[in-house]
């Protein structure tokens, strides 16, 4: 290219680590079991659906700074875990696209604590990189031994599924990688993490395009310490 030549927008097909990445969060969608329920069917159904019209659009890429955090020092171990796991092929993708991964707290004020333990990047949504404003899609990265507070999301549907370490969310279970979490608007939740293992979490959210736009994070009042 020459000098003089104006500099067009990268657009998703000229950007094969994105698309394949994309590719990754279709084949988790697509394939992944629903359990059975209906409504976790048709979750899935609509990130699927938000999915291929973003990829149809062959959507501009934003080009967004690069953030570590201190959990980030966290990240090639949680890739690497991930990598063992029947998550091999989003570990892989996730790996190709690391060094322009913007990760951040999104929290006016984040508690001390958790400052060091977690932090989140988008992948696809309204502040790009893949820009749409139909979903968001993303990962978040916790440090072992963490406990992110309960919190819910207003008008906001979220699935997670994690891509390496063990995690719980409100002392109900224990998640392996490739189990899937779905949070409904306002469900409460709060996630615990393996006392040694890092946790990476790929994540969906789902809503209208002003919710999806602004959405507000908020930890809820904190509940009295009863252990
Ligand atoms: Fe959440």
């Amino acid at each position: 290219m020459s000098d003089t030549e104006p500099a067009n927008p990268p657009r998703l097909n000229d950007s094969p680590d994105w698309l394949y990445l994309l590719r990754e969060f279709e084949a988790l969608y697509r394939y992944g079991s629903a359990g059975g329920s209906t409504t976790i069917r048709s979750h899935r159904k609509r990130v699927r659906e938000g999915l291929s019209s973003v990829v149809a659009a062959n959507p501009e890429i934003l080009l967004r700074d690069p953030q570590s955090k201190p959990v980030t020092a966290h990240f090639s171990r949680a890739l690497d875990l991930g990598e063992r796991t029947r998550m091999e092929g989003m570990a892989r993708a996730l790996r190709e696209v690391r060094g322009r991964l913007t990760w951040e707290y999104g929290y006016e004020r984040v508690p001390k604590a958790l400052a060091r333990k977690y932090a989140y990047c988008e992948v696809l949504g309204p502040r790009g990189p893949i820009h749409t404003n139909r979903l968001i899609l993303g990962f978040v990265l916790f440090a072992p031994n963490t406990t992110y507070p309960q919190h819910s999301h207003k008008e906001i549907e979220e699935s997670y599924i994690s891509v390496a370490g063990a995690w719980s969310e409100n002392n109900a279970a224990v998640y392996a990688p490739g189990s899937l979490i779905l949070n409904r608007s306002g469900d409460e939740h709060r996630i615990t993490t393996g006392e040694l293992d890092p946790c990476l979490l790929a994540y969906a959210w789902t809503g209208s395009e002003a919710s999806l736009e602004s959405p507000g994070m908020k930890l809820s009042a904190p509940r009295r310490k009863s252990g």
